[in-house]
């Protein structure tokens, strides 16, 4: 069975909007970026749970540099789609952070805030650098000021599924990502 067939036999509100192949070209180009930025560097990869682990795994393996990785988990959504801007930090990452290059890997962002949360979880560490990257930037949704580094793709202010993207904690398998219809 295909995924559209799969998706089709459980759901009838999902449709298509960026291909498995576009996200694997674009996380090539992402790759080739960081690994030209960070060249004779090994930057450690903190990717944020449960999102973005599918992401991580993929752009992990663009890099032509050495790396390391580790993991936070927060949370803001619960089961909704609107983000509860409540944000609470379920694992800390493990690593010594101290005169690291660290590039914290997301899945989406949205109103900015789990990105600015991470970045005061670092306010007091004495990094190298810190940068941020995220697959999919929402258009429109910021409500705290916030930056990214590298964005994979920015899209409208809609809610999407797959490639690690949940609704409700399904769906993270699919290879594609989607859109509500
Ligand atoms: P923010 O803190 O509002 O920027 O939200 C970021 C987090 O909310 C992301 O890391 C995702 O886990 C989740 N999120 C935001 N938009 C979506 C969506 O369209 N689909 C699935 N998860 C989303
Ligand atoms: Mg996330």
């Amino acid at each position: 069975m295909t995924e559209t067939q799969y998706l089709d036999t459980h759901y009838t509100n999902y449709k298509e909007y960026i291909s498995a192949e576009r996200i694997q070209q674009r996380i090539k180009e992402l790759g080739n970026q960081i690994s030209e930025d960070y060249k004779d560097k090994c930057p450690i990869l903190i990717g944020v749970l449960n999102g973005a682990f599918i992401f991580m795994a993929d752009l992990m393996r663009e890099l032509t540099i050495d790396c390391e990785v580790d993991f936070v988990k927060i949370s803001s959504y619960g089961n909704e789609r609107q983000s509860s801007g409540n944000i609470k930090l379920k694992k800390h990452f493990d690593s010594d952070v101290d005169g690291r290059h660290i590039i914290i890997v997301e899945d989406i962002a949205d109103s900015g805030r789990s990105i600015r949360f991470l970045e005061e979880m670092f306010a007091h560490s004495k990094l190298a650098s810190l940068r941020f990257v995220s697959l999919l930037l929402k258009e429109g949704g910021a409500v705290v000021d916030f930056k990214l580094d590298y964005v994979g793709f920015t899209i409208p202010n809609e809610y999407v599924v797959g490639y690690g993207l949940d609704d409700a904690q399904k769906l993270r398998n699919l290879s594609s990502i989607y859109v509500v219809k």
